[in-house]
């Protein structure tokens, strides 16, 4: 059986390649190095044992198809992509190119090739827009909802700026591919995953990018950084091992959730607004954070949790890694980053 992981030296793919090396399965990674650290994750998988690397692109018609004609893939992991709204506006085009035609190249493909494979797909909780009906109240340090604290699936679909309609367009091309031409899609729609490997920016990966500066204030006292909206804007943390454990989850149980969409997220009680990760690395790193305000980011939703429990259903999966646990693994990698 073979695996292939498009975008498998990013962040998510290198951690799930490394774990598919691990269990001895015959792993494809297609990548165009686009993000950087990239061929550090590349060599790092190396260290890990055998597998195939192709540099290439999934906006390639081509490259994508040779990938398909060389080997016989039984599950996709669909991961590369244009990852950052903020960039999604300074490049539309681009970001369309990556994310829908890529997405595209990759369906026709399975549906040629490979009509059998598995396909999953890296959406986002973009695809639901800011989410106007989900009533908030502000409290000292973050937005709470009056009703559920978990967003399910039936949250309307509303595409807002390029990254949120390129996601959606891709979202939506699977769940029709799996609708009209049987192919076995599943969509994952995540807010933010973190963990080690992750080479997080300004523009993406807001945990490790706010790890990153508590490191620096422990270095200079005086270190000022930005942060965009009032930072009581709240998200469910999803440690990457249980972004992985959830991709093979989604594998092992296609027959159930083909043509299905999920909301992936560390769930309510690993939500986090920027204010309280910045408490908890204050008291961590034993430092005081000087966040500069700038003005919300473009359709920011000021509340997003997951409510995991149709992945439970169908894929037998829930988030196992607590926020605590996994901001102090955040930490350590980046330690280990800065160390060498
Ligand atoms: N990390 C998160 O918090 C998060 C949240 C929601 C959705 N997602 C989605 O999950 C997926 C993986 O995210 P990540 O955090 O690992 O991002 P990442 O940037 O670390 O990984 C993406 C990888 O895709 C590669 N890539 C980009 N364009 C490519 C192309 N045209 N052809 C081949 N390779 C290409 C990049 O070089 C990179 O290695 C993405 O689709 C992202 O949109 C991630």
């Amino acid at each position: 059986m073979a695996y292939l992981v498009t975008g498998g030296c990013g962040f998510v793919g290198s951690n799930l390649t490394a774990e598919l090396i691990r269990q001895g399965k015959k792993v494809i990674v297609l990548d165009n190095f686009t993000r950087p650290g990239t061929p550090t994750n590349l060599q790092w998988l190396r260290d890990r044992g055998e597998f195939s690397f192709y540099h290439a692109d999934t906006r390639n018609a081509a490259d994508v198809e040779s990938v398909f004609r060389k080997h016989k893939i039984d599950c996709v992991f669909h991961l590369a992509g244009q990852v950052a709204m903020t960039t999604s506006l300074e490049n539309p085009r681009r970001d369309f190119e990556v994310n829908v035609l890529g997405s595209i190249n990759v369906l026709e493909a399975v549906r040629l090739l490979a009509p059998e494979a598995t396909v999953v797909y890296a959406s986002s909780n973009k695809v639901y827009g800011e989410l106007e009906n989900c009533v908030l109240r502000e409290l000292p340090t973050r937005w709470e909802p009056e009703g559920a604290k978990g967003i399910d699936e039936h949250a309307r679909l509303e595409f807002f700026t390029p990254y949120g309609c390129s996601k959606g367009a891709a979202d939506q091309y699977m769940l029709e591919y799996a609708r009209n031409f049987g192919v076995n899609a599943v969509v994952f729609r995540h807010s933010t995953i973190y963990g080690g490997r992750q080479i997080s920016t300004f523009d993406q990966g807001w945990v490790g990018w706010f790890c990153q500066q508590a490191m620096q204030t422990a270095a200079d006292p005086a270190h000022t950084f930005t942060m965009n909206g009032d930072g009581k804007q709240v998200r469910d943390l999803l440690h990457v091992s249980d972004a992985v454990r959830c991709y093979l989850a989604a594998h092992d149980h296609v027959q159930q959730a083909k043509g299905q969409a999920f909301n992936i997220g560390g769930g309510y009680e690993n939500s986090m607004s920027l204010r309280e990760l910045f408490l908890h690395l204050e008291q961590k790193l034993r430092v005081r954070m000087h966040p500069v305000t700038l003005p919300w980011r473009a359709n920011d939703q000021k509340y997003f949790v997951a409510d995991n429990s149709k992945a439970t259903r169908f894929l037998q999966w829930r988030p196992q890694t607590s926020k605590e646990a996994g901001i102090a693994d955040a930490i350590a990698w980046e330690q280990e980053r800065r160390a060498t």
